[in-house]
């Protein structure tokens, strides 16, 4: 019997789902979190047939929720062995001067105090998985490198990468592995939640180039979860192809 269990956030969309439909292919059990519980309903009742799935509705950013909802997990949803803190947004694709504080606020309380209420209490069914457990952090190229627009964003997928690195060096020989993965463009509900829901910007960004699919990313996650016990990824960048760096821009006098 494969009892191998994944805990993901923001299974009701983009990345979380397509991660939550790849896990349930392998037949991984499926413990299945985010706001919108109709959209969990609908995909506990797609993947039934496929593997065995927990579901809660749940706010990250509730810490005191996030513990009671993993101290209330069925004993067949236990211990955990892939934890993928994949909740996430971006708000406010403006400059920072024009920024609404809130949105910095809610982006920090998702991003930053959402992942480590959800790390901590998933913590110890992970130590209890010990050797093969891991948790894969959703960092993106917006935490490295910076652009217009990303303000706390960037800054909030930096502390992404630091805190995979840094619970590394303290989950040393436990065997439980820690990765950042690192998307560049990938076409999900992302750009539609970041422009609060205007369906014409979103789609101007995708247009006439190849993103990331959610797909993608969910085979990187599922790659990065199933290595052989004793490899762990630090961190995985990956852009689509049609996607790179850019020159530094520079303020000049008009000529
Ligand atoms: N798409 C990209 O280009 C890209 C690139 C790099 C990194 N990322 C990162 O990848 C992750 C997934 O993004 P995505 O592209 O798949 O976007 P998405 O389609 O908008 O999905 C985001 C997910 O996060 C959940 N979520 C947001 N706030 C939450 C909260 N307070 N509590 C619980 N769940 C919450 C949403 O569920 P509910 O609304 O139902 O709660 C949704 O399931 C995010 O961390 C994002 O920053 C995305």
């Amino acid at each position: 019997m494969n009892n191998k269990v994944v805990f993901i956030t923001g299974a009701t969309s983009g990345f979380g789902r397509a991660t939550a439909r790849r896990f349930a292919q392998a037949g991984w059990s499926l413990v299945l979190s985010g706001r919108r519980t109709d959209r969990l309903e609908e995909l506990k009742k797609e993947l039934a047939g496929q593997a065995a799935v927990h579901i809660a509705t749940l706010d990250v950013r509730d810490a005191d929720a996030v513990a009671a909802m993993v101290a209330a997990l069925p004993a067949a949803f236990r211990p955990v062995r892939c934890l993928v803190n994949n909740a996430g947004l971006a708000l406010a694709p403006i400059p920072a001067q024009k920024v609404v504080l809130k949105d910095w606020h809610t982006m920090i309380d998702t991003n930053v105090t959402g992942l480590v209420n959800v790390t901590h209490a998933v913590l110890p069914s992970l130590l209890e998985t010990g050797a093969g457990a891991s948790i894969v952090n959703l960092g993106s190229v917006a935490g490295s490198w910076p652009y217009p627009g990303g303000h706390v964003y960037g800054a909030t997928k930096a502390f992404v990468q630091q805190f995979s690195y840094n619970l590394r060096c303290d989950l040393q020989g436990t065997g439980v592995r820690v990765t950042d993965i690192a998307p560049g463009m990938a076409e999900t509900e992302f750009t539609l939640v970041r422009t609060g829901g205007d369906q014409a910007a979103s789609d101007k960004l995708y247009r006439g180039t190849t993103p990331l699919t959610a797909e993608d990313i969910a085979e990187q996650i599922f790659y990065v979860a199933t290595l052989p016990d004793h490899i762990n990824i630090n961190r995985l960048e990956v852009m689509p192809t049609r996607q790179a760096w850019s020159a530094f821009a520079i303020d000049r006098d008009p000529a």
